[in-house]
């Protein structure tokens, strides 16, 4: 059973404030990827959904003459130390379970490496799931997140993703019931 879902996260102001800052139809995509990718990797669908779908929500406008600024944003950019820690304060503030919530905002953290130090890092499965989840709807210059998604399409979408993953976890729980 999950304690919140998909579109609790998504009718949220919070939500809607800053996914829509970094790409709605990016956001939706990516989670859609995540559940592909959670069959593959046997990780939890509800967590690599939710941490895919909120990757980006620490994004800050690097626009400069109406256009994102490409340069500006890889040199100062914290998106995703800022992201874990804003979708960290909104899933517990709707529900979430704290172990959930951590290993969400964990995935949110570690989706790219762009703003650290070089270095190898070692992503576990979920982590992997959602960078991947991420990477495979990334276009050149950032382009993704210009994409758009109208309102009532993009609820669509998001409460049949919410269908696909409770089916998902029904079976699992069936799976493990007959073992
Ligand atoms: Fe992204």
């Amino acid at each position: 059973m999950r304690d919140i879902t998909l579109l609790t996260i998504f009718d949220h102001r919070i939500t809607q404030k800053y996914i829509k800052r970094s790409g709605m139809a990016h956001a939706i995509a990516a989670a859609y990827h995540a559940f592909t990718l959670s069959k593959q990797y046997n990780v939890n669908s509800d967590l690599a959904t939710k941490a895919a779908f909120l990757h980006d929500i620490g994004h800050y406008t690097w626009y400069r003459d109406g256009k994102w600024d490409y340069e500006l944003y890889k040199k100062n950019d914290i998106h995703a130390i800022k992201g874990a820690e804003r979708a960290h304060k909104l899933l517990i503030r709707l529900g979430e379970h704290p172990a959930k919530a951590k290993k969400i905002a964990l995935a949110i953290l570690l989706h790219t490496d762009s703003y650290l130090p070089d270095g190898q890092l070692s992503l576990d499965p979920l982590q992997k799931v959602v960078a991947l989840a991420d990477e495979m709807d990334e276009e050149p210059n950032g382009n993704h997140h210009y994409r758009k998604v109208d309102d009532e399409k993009a609820r669509l979408l998001i409460i049949k993703l919410d269908e696909q993953i409770d089916n998902e976890l029904y079976q699992q729980d069936n799976q493990i019931a007959s073992l």
